[in-house]
């Protein structure tokens, strides 16, 4: 059995104090919720406060990105043991945002998925095709490209401490949410991509979330696709009764 995860990924927003504000909101609501991986993904600026906030608790803490190296003249980056050192435990890579504005490519996001685990920290894998990429019937060509160019080298057993997350471009923050089935077709497709170059072991294990426009009404649905595991969630989960919404409507 997977456990269904619910990450909020809170990109570039909140200050501290906005940020601890919403965090206990979470921790009130979601106190008694063991059948869900909770994790919240906030700035830098606010992982150390968060960190101390949720110690003890079901809440994970998670980064939004990590370099490959361990430390070094690398202006504003940020290493896996950094990461470790102020408490989180996950981190995501290569997000369509960081790939977009920031040109990361399938290559750097690969050596960051290596550091983030050679550290033991849980890297939330993101691919996803972009609207003219759908368009063009090229879905399952870019979302093949980037599961074999991210995973290349990896050790099956390492992979088994991955999450993958199906964050379609156009979905993102547009309101425009994928149907469950559009959603399924995919994440079956990535599972079956990983039983063929991974193994059946890594296949049946592996989460993939979902995320694009995921809110408390359309989560329920698209968790009751086989394949769906939870969901990356953006907007909605800067909201604490929206995020705690999207979390126990997981729950079936
Ligand atoms: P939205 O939920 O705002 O569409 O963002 C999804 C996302 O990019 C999560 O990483």
């Amino acid at each position: 059995m997977r456990k269904p995860v619910i990450a909020g990924n809170w990109k570039m927003n909140k200050t501290i104090s906005e940020s601890i504000e919403l965090v206990n909101g979470l921790k009130r609501e979601l106190i008694d919720i063991q059948e869900v991986e909770i994790i919240v993904c906030p700035v830098y600026t606010a992982l150390s406060d968060i960190s101390d906030l949720i110690v003890d608790s079901n809440i994970f803490l998670g980064a939004q990105n990590v370099y490959w190296k361990t430390s070094g003249a690398f202006t504003g980056e940020i290493s896996p043991l950094m990461l470790k050192d102020v408490g989180c435990k996950y981190a995501i890579i290569g997000h369509s945002e960081r790939r977009k504005y920031f040109n990361e490519s399938d290559q750097s996001v690969n050596k960051r998925i290596k550091a983030a685990l050679r550290e033991g920290l849980t890297p939330i894998f993101c691919v996803g095709e972009t609207l003219e990429e759908r368009e063009a019937n090229k879905t399952t060509d870019v979302v093949k490209r980037q599961l074999s160019e991210g995973l290349e080298g990896l050790e099956k057993e390492a992979l088994l401490n991955l999450i993958i997350a199906y964050e379609p471009v156009w979905a993102i923050g547009t309101g425009k949410t994928a149907t469950p089935e559009q959603a399924q077709e995919i994440h079956g497709f990535i599972r079956s991509w990983l039983v063929e170059n991974c193994s059946e072991e890594v296949a049946e294990s592996l989460r993939i979330l979902y995320g694009g426009s995921v809110k408390e009404t359309n989560i329920k649905e698209l968790m009751q696709q086989n394949d769906i595991d939870g969901a990356l969630v953006g907007g909605a989960s800067l909201d604490s009764s929206s995020f705690v919404g999207i979390v126990k409507n997981s729950l079936g």
